[in-house]
C-alpha cells in the first residue's frame, strides 16, 4: 500500500519536513508554502490529509468537494477556520496544538498587563522623542493587590491565573464550565460574568472563537467595566465587538487596551484602532516564541502522521470521527 497523500499548507523546518516524507507523500503548492485559498481549493480533493494553520479557511462547500479528505492537523490551537460538527458529519478528524503554547500566550497577557500598567510603549516614544526632562515620564498604576478578571478559564486561563499569583493579583474567573479543582487549590475565584467585567482592573479574554462567542464583549460589558480597567484580549478578535471597543476607548469608558488579535487581520492601519494612544496592538504574537513555535509544528505534524495512519492523534479536537465514526456522523444529521 501507498503512503497517504498529505498537502504541507505551512513553513516547516526541515526535520518535520522529513518526518512527513517518511510516513507520507507531501505536496505542497508551486512554491513551495502558504497556498492561496485557490491553490488549496484545487489541491485538497486530492489529498487525505492537510498540515496548515489556522489562518487558512477550509469552508464546508471545499470539505463537500474532498470525499477523499480525513485530516485537517492546524498548526494552533484554534480551530476557527473549520466548521468542527460539518467536519464531524463529514468524517474529517481536525486537530490543534493545545498545551505547549499556553505559557507563551499567558507571558504576552502578562506583557500587555504590564505595558498598558506602566504606560511602556508611551514611556519608550518619549525617550526617543528627544524630548526627555527628568520626571515628565508618564505615571502608570500598581499591579499588585488589583484584581485580574479572565473570560474563558480553559488552559491559557490557568497559566495566567497561575502567573498572577506572582503579582499578588485577586483573580476572578467566568467560564461556562466552573472548574471546582482549580478554585480548591485557590487558583482563581468563580464569579458570575457580570461581576467579572464590573470588579476587574485588568480584564484579560481566553475564550476559543465560535457563534457564541463572537462579538460576546460589546457596548453593554464596557458599561461594567470600571473607567480604569484595562481589557487584554490574546485570544481571538472577533470575541470583542472592535467598533463597540473603539468608542468605549474614545469615551473614556475603560482606560486602554492590550490587544495582540483584531476583527480583521492584519489590522488596517487607517482605521480607529490605530489612530488611539490607549491601545497597545501586536500583530497576533502570542505563541511566537522559537521554543513555542517549534513545539508546536512538531506537535501538529505527529498529529496528522498518527491520524493519516489511522491511528488516534495527540490532540484531536473531534475525537469521535476516529472513536466512533458512524455516530459522530449520524449525530450531526
Ligand atoms: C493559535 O494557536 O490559535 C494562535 O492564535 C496562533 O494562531
Amino acid at each position: 500500500m501507498g503512503k497517504p497523500r498529505i498537502l504541507l499548507a505551512t513553513i516547516v523546518p526541515e526535520h518535520v519536513r522529513a518526518l512527513l516524507d517518511d510516513a507520507c507523500e507531501v505536496v505542497t503548492a508551486p512554491g513551495g508554502a502558504r497556498p492561496t485559498a485557490e491553490q488549496l481549493a484545487e489541491l485538497l480533493p486530492s489529498v487525505e490529509g492537510v498540515l496548515t494553520t489556522n489562518q487558512m479557511a477550509v469552508p464546508n462547500a471545499l470539505i463537500d468537494r474532498c470525499p477523499g479528505l480525513r485530516v485537517i492537523a492546524n498548526n494552533g490551537v484554534g480551530y476557527d477556520n473549520v466548521d468542527i460538527p460539518y467536519a464531524t458529519s463529514k468524517g474529517v478528524l481536525v486537530c490543534n496544538t493545545p498545551g505547549v503554547l499556553s505559557g507563551a500566550v499567558a507571558d504576552l497577557t502578562f506583557s500587555l498587563l504590564l505595558d498598558l500598567a506602566r504606560h511602556i510603549p508611551a514611556n519608550d516614544r518619549h525617550v526617543r522623542s528627544g524630548n526627555w526632562t527628568r520626571g515628565a515620564g508618564r505615571i502608570g498604576v500598581d499591579v499588585r493587590g488589583k484584581t485580574l478578571g479572565i473570560i474563558g478559564f480553559g488552559r491559557i486561563g490557568h497559566v495566567v491565573a497561575k502567573t498572577a499569583q506572582g503579582f499578588d493579583l485577586r483573580v476572578l474567573y467566568y467560564d461556562p464550565v466552573r472548574d471546582p479543582a482549580a478554585e480548591a487549590a485557590g487558583l482563581a475565584t468563580y464569579a458570575e460574568r457580570e461581576s467579572v467585567f464590573r470588579e476587574a482592573d485588568f480584564l484579560t479574554v481566553h475564550c476559543f472563537l465560535d457563534e457564541t462567542t463572537r462579538h460576546h464583549i460589546s457596548t453593554r460589558e464596557f458599561g461594567w467595566m470600571k473607567r480604569t480597567a484595562y481589557l487584554i484580549n490574546t485570544s481571538r478578535g472577533p470575541v470583542i465587538d472592535e467598533e463597540a471597543l473603539c468608542a468605549a476607548l474614545q469615551a473614556g469608558e475603560i482606560a486602554g487596551a492590550g490587544l495582540d488579535v483584531m476583527e480583521q487581520e492584519p489590522l488596517d492601519p487607517a482605521g480607529t484602532l490605530c489612530s488611539l494612544e490607549n491601545v497597545i496592538l501586536l500583530p497576533h504574537v502570542g505563541s511566537a516564541t522559537t521554543e513555542t513555535r517549534l513545539a508546536m509544528i512538531e506537535l501538529a505534524a505527529r498529529n496528522l502522521v498518527n491520524a493519516v495512519h489511522g491511528r488516534m492523534p495527540e490532540a484531536p479536537v473531534n475525537p469521535e470521527v476516529l472513536r466512533d465514526p458512524a455516530s459522530a456522523r449520524n449525530a450531526q444529521r
